[in-house]
């Protein structure tokens, strides 16, 4: 069977079946792939089982994998491991867990990175353990968010440098860090639109993390960020996936954001790897000094 794009939606989302991707991959096959993430952001392949080192070479083809850091039990490896299960003991962990809490912050809109110095190009989940009931992943295209907009608001997003901040995001779920873990994570800065350079199609890059528009009042940045969100994730921007067995998803962490949804963590085990290429380059802006707290 040759490799085939579904879409799953008009604006965004793709299913890609005919491959193994678990499988060394020829160029011309990863060249369908790569062209299909960059029209539809999201794609999924379904009954893809696959180990450590088949994420890793497949992730590889993306471009350069970061090493997670934070709190993340996958902290300093290739992996940011979303799961309810102790990496060391196998054993479920307590859901008033520091650890726990801490995932919290994923049940808000991100993209993943966006708090680093240089950004994240897209990441890879594999499912490798499901809960039977909930835990979906959703997405929102903020490209469509970006689209939407007039001809003059388009123009007046150009050029807007926007703050993200991860000890911010985090805190929007009450989660704190010590004074060690906060110094790790200064705020960074970045263009807000985004063009896909294989596609010329613009997106914005907001979600959790960006805290503000730089050198503007926080409440006219406050409402620009939610609404470019607000827009993303109308039913008809948005996807929710139901994770099967042995599934992988890749999505663009310039062109959407997403979010993970409840499920019961302390009656059903839930393990998924995450792999996150980052954009590459120098970062676009030196790391700067904290903007203004928000209100
Ligand atoms: C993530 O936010 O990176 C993971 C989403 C999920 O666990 O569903």
């Amino acid at each position: 069977m040759p490799l085939t794009v579904t879409p799953l939606t008009p604006v965004f989302c793709a299913e890609i079946t005919g491959v193994d991707i678990t499988k060394p991959l020829d160029d011309a096959t990863f060249a369908k792939i790569r062209s299909a993430f960059d029209n539809h952001s999201i794609l999924i392949f379904p009954d893809q089982p696959m180990n450590d080192a088949q994420q890793i070479a497949f992730s590889e083809r993306f471009g350069q994998i970061e090493r997670s850091g934070g709190v993340n039990p996958g902290a300093g490896t290739s992996f940011s491991r979303q799961s309810n299960i102790d990496i060391k003991t196998g054993a479920v962990i307590p859901k008033d867990d520091r650890r726990m809490f801490y995932q919290k912050a994923n049940m808000l809109w991100h993209a993943d990175s966006t708090f680093k110095p240089v950004t994240s190009l897209c990441s890879i989940l594999s499912a490798r353990e499901i809960p039977p009931v909930g835990g979906a992943t959703e997405f929102a295209s903020t490209r469509a968010a970006y689209e939407e907009l007039s001809d003059a608001e388009k123009a007046e997003l150009e050029g807007l440098i926007v703050e993200h901040d991860f000890i911010y995001s985090r805190g929007l779920v009450g989660f704190t860090f010590t004074p060690e873990e906060t110094a790790k994570f200064p705020p960074v800065r970045h263009r807000l639109v985004r063009t896909n350079k294989n596609t010329g199609r613009k997106s914005v890059l907001v979600g959790a993390h960006a805290k503000c528009i730089v050198g503007w009042p926080e409440d006219r940045s406050r409402a620009l960020l939610d609404g470019l969100l607000a827009c993303a994730e109308k039913p008809e921007n948005s996807f929710r996936h139901e994770w099967r067995d042995g599934d992988v998803v890749v999505w663009d962490n310039q062109a959407a954001v997403h979010r993970a949804t409840p499920y019961d963590t302390e009656r059903y085990r839930r393990v998924m790897e995450r792999t996150t290429i980052t954009f590459g380059g120098a970062p676009e802006f030196p790391v700067g000094t904290r903007t203004a707290a928000r209100a």
